[in-house]
């Protein structure tokens, strides 16, 4: 019988914990590990994968680059990891919060002194602040609810995503919690399936009734008028409110717009880009052609074939009904302050 509990990363005895996302739901499995590489090498891999738990792990990365380090070493170990957690994703913009937040306070350490302990604390408080804006951010989207709503979502923003219990997940437990909220649709998300393995998993362990469906079967479901609302979440918000998604965000966006179905962002305020007025400027990965020309590690179209795979795509912010931070619903037209 497998435990009810699980959580997506932690850090306990000195060492960074995470549950193995590629893995799920077949598989619940946790790695420990003391070196910030492997942290690394688990964001890359989309083992630790969603905002804001990428920037949270990130900070825990950069404590692990200190323990054990000589005191002639610090600084460099310091910067070698930064650099090196850097070029992990290029979306989410948490993650660059998280560093360069976590820097700061490397900076301003007026000696060497206890460096892996200060660093790890701040770490602590970037993960704490996680928990609690997720918390906010539920209480906050119970208003977008009209009445007990059907609910359509798209990739991860549960707890796998975040530090907490997630962004529009949480928005759709707490519904839930609230009788708000009666059935949840999940788009797969192709093609990585955040959606049928990992919000899926979520949803059953929270007792949410859910089915899902590729992402290409949402028009259908919004045709038929099965759909109240659409909750997604966020890896980059521009100050214009533009916004970078799981690729197939902007899809549902459309289709809400063209069936007139209210359509949600919900996101903690670290995810907007203060840096950033547009969606325009916003960096999208862009994935191997294994993971769309294999599936089950099998190939399924020959390697010459050519794929094109953006990881995120940009939703206008005109298309958004309003998105939903630990402070408040905000309403089109955006205009967040740099
Ligand atoms: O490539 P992923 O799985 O890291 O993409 C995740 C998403 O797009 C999520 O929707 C987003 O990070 C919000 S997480 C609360």
């Amino acid at each position: 019988m497998k435990s009810k509990e699980y959580f997506s990363l932690k850090f306990e005895d000195g060492k960074f914990i995470f549950l193995e996302q590629t893995k799920l739901p077949l598989e619940e499995n946790y790695i420990e590990t003391e070196d910030y590489n492997r942290v690394a090498e688990a964001i890359e891999r989309l083992e630790v994968r969603g905002a804001p738990a990428i920037g949270i792990a990130a900070a825990y990365g950069l404590a692990l680059s200190l323990k054990n380090s000589p005191k002639d070493k610090v600084k460099e170990n310091f910067f070698t990891a930064y650099q090196r957690l850097k070029q992990t994703r290029p979306t989410a913009v948490n993650l660059f919060t998280a560093l360069d937040d976590v820097k700061k306070v490397f900076e301003a350490l007026g000696s060497y002194e206890n460096a892996y302990e200060k660093i790890l604390n701040k770490a602590v408080e970037i993960h704490n602040d996680d928990i609690t804006k997720c918390g906010k951010i539920g209480e906050n989207g119970l208003a977008v609810f009209k009445k007990k709503s059907t609910v359509l979502t798209h990739c991860n923003t549960g707890k796998l995503a975040t530090g907490g219990d997630g962004t529009a997940f949480n928005v759709i437990k707490t519904g839930f919690e609230n009788n708000l909220v009666d059935f949840v649709y999940a788009d797969e998300t192709r093609p990585l399936l955040q959606g049928s393995r990992l919000t899926a998993f979520e949803l059953e362990r929270t007792g949410i009734p859910f089915a899902f469906q590729t992402d290409s079967m949402a028009a259908v479901l919004m045709q038929q008028n099965k759909i109240d609302l659409v909750v997604v979440g966020a890896d980059r918000i521009a100050l214009n409110g533009d916004t970078a998604n799981k690729v197939g965000t902007y899809n549902l966006a459309v289709l809400c717009n063209f069936h007139n179905v209210p359509f949600y962002v919900a996101a903690p305020t670290t995810t907007i880009d203060r840096n950033t007025p547009t969606g325009n400027e916003i960096v999208i990965e862009h994935r191997g052609k294994h993971e769309l020309n294999t599936f089950n590690g099998v190939l399924v179209a020959p390697e010459s074939y050519e794929t094109f795979s953006p990881a995120f795509d940009v939703t206008p912010s005109h298309l958004i009904t309003g998105i939903i931070t630990e402070e408040q619903i905000n309403i089109f037209p955006y205009n967040f302050i740099r």
